[in-house]
């Protein structure tokens, strides 16, 4: 995402990078605001910082052995202490985040779950009174059909997300489609995050409910509120 501006993604991704403690089990989120706190976390860790990581991506595993965060495997962890991601859009007041812009949101959601404390970072154009950013769905590709039909039924229109230097879609880390799901302004997040759960051939959907304990909004002046 190149909307919000970087000092705003530098400020808040820093300033959650600062909220990790010695000794700490770390999850690494996507994305340009996320891949600020890895890159302070790896200045924290060059001076003496003692934590294993664990990525959400192929990138942000890749920026963390190029700063020099020490990686364990995700399917080795049941718990981290702290995960610091991004969003696309986060509902102010509400408990609820569209992430999937960067097709790593089934990972990303595994890594949120285990962690005790999950940090929302974003820049102040991510923040909306409701969620009416497209939803990203990681579909089996066997379910294609089937799983359009499921969110049409349940009021949305999908589109599946195209490569951009490849003809054809993109292929998740996991080997399978995304579609970008416009439901206009979801009313109740959570009730649409169990329909599109229970829909079999769903892999993941980028709707987070519930799941962040602080949100971390910087503005392009490098001020950081943190709501929690
Ligand atoms: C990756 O799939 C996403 O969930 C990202 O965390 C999200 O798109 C935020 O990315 P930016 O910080 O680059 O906007």
């Amino acid at each position: 995402n190149t909307a919000g501006s970087e000092a705003a993604k530098r400020a808040a991704g820093e300033a959650a990078a600062a909220a990790v403690s010695d000794g700490d089990r770390v999850g690494l989120g996507t994305g340009s605001t996320a891949a600020h706190a890895v890159r302070r976390l790896g200045e924290r860790v060059a001076d003496g910082l003692d934590v294993e990581a664990v990525a959400t991506s192929y990138q942000s595993r890749a920026l963390a052995r190029e700063v020099g965060v020490p990686l364990l495997d995700l399917a080795d962890v049941a718990r981290v202490d702290v995960a610091v991601d991004g969003a696309d859009q986060v509902a102010a007041g509400a408990n609820a985040l569209v992430k999937g812009g960067g097709a790593a949101h089934a990972r990303e959601k595994v890594v949120a779950a285990t962690a005790d404390r999950f940090l929302v970072v974003a820049d102040d154009s991510k923040l909306a009174d409701g969620l009416d950013y497209p939803v990203p769905v990681e579909v089996l590709p066997d379910a294609l059909a089937r799983v359009e039909r499921a969110v049409v039924d349940a009021g949305g229109d999908p589109t599946l997300r195209a490569a951009e230097r490849k003809d054809g879609p993109v292929v998740t880390d996991n080997g399978n489609l995304v579609l970008d799901c416009d439901f206009g302004t979801v009313a109740e997040p959570g009730a649409l995050a169990r329909t599109l759960s229970d829909t079999a051939g769903v892999v993941e959907h980028g709707l987070f409910v519930g799941l962040a304990d602080a949100v971390y909004v910087g503005d392009a002046d490098g001020d950081v509120s943190v709501r929690e």
